[in-house]
């Protein structure tokens, strides 16, 4: 960056600072970015998956403040981000050829592998597990930014825990702009749905947390079927498996069966895929959210968080939401959908 540039950031900034000082700066430049991550600030950073709320993840200090911004609970361990798979894996004690395997065919992308840590990964980051998470996310800007820093980044999706996962700068302005230092732009969320965890207990390849990589894939480069965790609140696998997760804050119904009418007071909301559904012919006053008219479960992915997020800032007495087909990126979407419906 040059010196006129740097100066008309620094001018950016100042007047973002005065007329905005209570919320988190918005801007594109990795430079700046990377400093702030060296001063241990914290900036919100975009990824395919899902806006992360990064921060020196070999900073103890500025790691305790993202739980803080968070307010989540510090049992619930962090991914950390690098630019490449070996600066990631370079955190691991062992990595399991099939996580070497895993590694090379899907990074830069929505995967993270749990393996046994080294040392100088902080506690407070794995939450005392003998394990950490690893990832390196598919975006450009994030992948420069990456690159800048000699350390890797810790990364829990940039929300206040439990609610939905950021897709957009502003989502991220929206509901932690007041706790935060930065927020570096890059656009949409292109998967729209956070990476997929795979661990390796007792050496077995298990998924942890489906997500943004279909669990098929998973199979197909591995030659074999895999262990699928469901989640459960007595003991998570990952606290991100806590069954009430994604709340939206207004009463959901998920409609377990197709084409099926629902009883529901008006002024309803659903969210529905495709064009099969009788619901669009019932003639009681309802909101229709369509996750993908054309059928197609990338979209849909990629639209499940922002209309989780609009259906929250409105006032339905009930969403119903109907599953999506349970295969490739369905059953990620649907396991959210159901979360965001759970009461305990
Ligand atoms: O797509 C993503 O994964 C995004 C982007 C920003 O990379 N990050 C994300 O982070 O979703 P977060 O913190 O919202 O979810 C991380 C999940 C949590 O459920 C956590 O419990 C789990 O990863 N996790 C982290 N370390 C773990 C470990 N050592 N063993 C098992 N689960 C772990
Ligand atoms: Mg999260």
């Amino acid at each position: 960056m040059s010196i006129d540039e740097t100066g008309q950031y620094v001018v950016e900034i100042l007047h973002q600072r005065i007329f905005a000082a209570v919320t988190a700066i918005t801007l594109q430049s990795v430079p700046v970015a990377a400093k702030a991550l060296r001063n241990g600030e914290l900036v919100a950073i975009p990824t395919e998956t899902v806006y992360g709320l990064g921060a020196n993840a070999l900073d103890r200090s500025a790691v305790a403040n993202i739980f803080a911004a968070k307010n989540r609970p510090s049992f619930d361990p962090l991914i950390i981000h690098q630019s490449s798979a070996d600066r990631i894996l370079a955190y691991a004690k062992e990595v399991p050829a099939e996580a070497r395997l895993l590694a090379a065919k899907v990074w830069p992308g929505p995967l993270t592998l749990v393996l046994p840590k080294k040392k100088e990964v902080p506690d407070l980051v794995s939450a005392g597990l003998a394990t950490v998470a690893l990832r390196v996310p598919d975006h450009p800007l994030t992948l420069e930014l990456l690159a800048a820093v000699d350390f890797p980044v810790a990364a829990p999706s940039a929300n206040p825990f439990g609610f939905v996962s950021p897709t957009s700068a502003q989502h991220v302005q929206d509901q932690l702009g007041e706790k935060i230092d930065y927020i570096l732009d890059g656009g949409a969320c292109r998967v729209g749905l956070e990476s997929t965890i795979v661990g390796f207990p007792g050496g077995v390849a298990t998924v942890l947390r489906k997500g943004g990589l279909p669990v098929e894939k998973i199979e197909e480069i591995l030659g074999h079927p895999v262990v699928v965790k469901t989640h459960s609140n007595s003991q998570p696998e990952a606290p991100g498996m806590l069954s009430q997760h994604y709340s939206p804050g207004v009463e959901m119904w998920i409609a377990e069966k197709l084409n099926v009418l629902y009883p529901y007071p008006s002024g309803s909301a659903a969210i529905i895929f495709g064009n099969e559904h009788q619901i669009m012919q019932d003639d009681r006053k309802l909101d229709v959210f369509n996750l993908s008219p054309s059928s197609d479960l990338n979209e849909a992915a990629r639209n499940l968080f922002a209309v989780l997020r609009e259906i929250s800032k409105a006032d339905y007495p009930v969403v119903i939401a109907y599953p999506v087909p349970e295969e490739g990126l369905g059953l990620a979407i649907n396991d959210r959908l159901r979360r965001a419906a759970a009461r305990e």
